[in-house]
């Protein structure tokens, strides 16, 4: 279904938990309070949801956090919404540390690409960006995935004062051919407000001096709103979201769905539609309405660089990324 901008909306992210396993700074240092089992959808409730999205043209499903892997059956879930017909890809976003542990059965699922959340390759360093000292188990996790065949791509978030020169060792998961790169600017969204955002346009020529052109590479790499480049002879690409500096929402194609079933047509607003009454309450016609209220009030852009006028206030992990 188009929005009233006329934008296909054909992608949706599913935050399947607030909970995660780690503390990272620019999501929630201090941990939230967790929200009870009951006020979170169930894997019934998120899959009959589903099935009415892709009669709209929802085909294409990222399971978020949270951190996923940290809700029970999460690989079972994947497996649900890839038997719906019409659903073409399901896909995730983790930080990596349980991934090697449930690798086999999300392969097993139907899960083809999965994006891992990584700022740094200095074990200390990790460790004071997330709060633990997880840096040797998602490396581990990454070259598992990879080599049993998952399409893995790396999501960077640079900081100045924090791990601004970070970049250049993450390029090696491209260059090694073990994953594509990317980096994310930082977004004023919860604790995103308190950090310093790393500009990609002066990333972007830091990485040419440094290892020569970047090429402009149109292979499609996803459903999100990367640019990506090659790095000639390296295996895999770099790519940039520009969150900030590019504004990409021209192409937006997504709404976003948080745990509790609120569904948000834009990351930067607070403005969500209760979508855990119609699935609770409801017939099939009114979670179908609700999805296409989310879909027609989809604003025309976000205003991040107007750090003021950004309405959302909650953590990132309640959203999902
Ligand atoms: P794929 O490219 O298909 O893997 O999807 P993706 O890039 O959307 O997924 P991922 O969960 O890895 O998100 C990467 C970053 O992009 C996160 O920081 C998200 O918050 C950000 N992002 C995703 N969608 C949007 C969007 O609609 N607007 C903005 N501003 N940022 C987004
Ligand atoms: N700005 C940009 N990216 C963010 N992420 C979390 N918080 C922010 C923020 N404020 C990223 C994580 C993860 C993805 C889902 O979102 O690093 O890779
Ligand atoms: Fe957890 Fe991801 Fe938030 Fe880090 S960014 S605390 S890994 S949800």
């Amino acid at each position: 279904m188009r929005d009233s901008y006329g934008r296909e909306i054909d992608y949706m992210r599913i935050s399947v938990t607030d909970r995660c396993n780690l503390r990272c700074r620019y999501c929630m240092p201090d941990g939230i309070d967790w929200i009870p089992m009951k006020e979170i959808l169930t894997f019934e409730e998120i899959v009959r949801l589903c099935r009415v999205a892709v009669a709209l043209g929802i085909t294409k499903y990222k399971i978020t956090g949270g951190e996923p892997l940290v809700r029970r059956g999460c690989s079972a879930l994947v497996r649900l919404i890839r038997e719906i017909p019409g659903v073409e890809q399901v896909t995730m976003t983790s930080n990596g540390i349980l991934l090697e542990r449930y690798l086999g059965e999300l392969l097993d699922a139907g899960l083809t690409d999965i994006n891992v959340s990584l700022d740094t390759m200095e074990r200390e360093k990790y460790r004071e960006i997330t709060g633990f000292d997880e840096l040797p188990q998602v490396l581990r996790s990454i070259e598992a995935a990879s080599t049993a065949g998952l399409r893995v791509k790396i999501n960077v978030v640079l900081q100045e004062g924090l791990n601004a020169e970070a970049w250049d060792g993450l390029l090696s998961f491209a260059r090694e051919g073990l994953a594509d790169v990317r980096f994310i600017e930082l977004m004023p969204i919860g604790h995103g407000a308190d950090g310093q955002m790393l500009s990609n346009e002066i990333l972007f020529r830091k990485i040419e001096q440094r290892h020569g052109t970047l090429t402009a590479d149109r292979v499609s790499h996803g459903n999100g709103p990367a640019v990506y480049y090659r790095i000639a002879d390296w295996p895999r690409s770099v790519g940039f979201i520009s969150a900030i500096h590019g504004k990409f929402c021209g192409h937006c194609n997504r709404l976003r769905l948080s745990s509790t079933g609120r569904l948000k047509p834009c990351l930067c607003y607070e403005d969500s539609l209760d979508m855990r009454g119609a699935l609770r309450d409801g017939s099939d016609a009114e979670v179908c309405e609700v999805l296409k209220k989310a879909i027609l009030k989809k604003p025309r852009m976000h205003c991040f660089e107007d750090t003021g006028a950004v309405t959302e206030r909650q953590e990132m992990a309640k959203i999902g990324g």
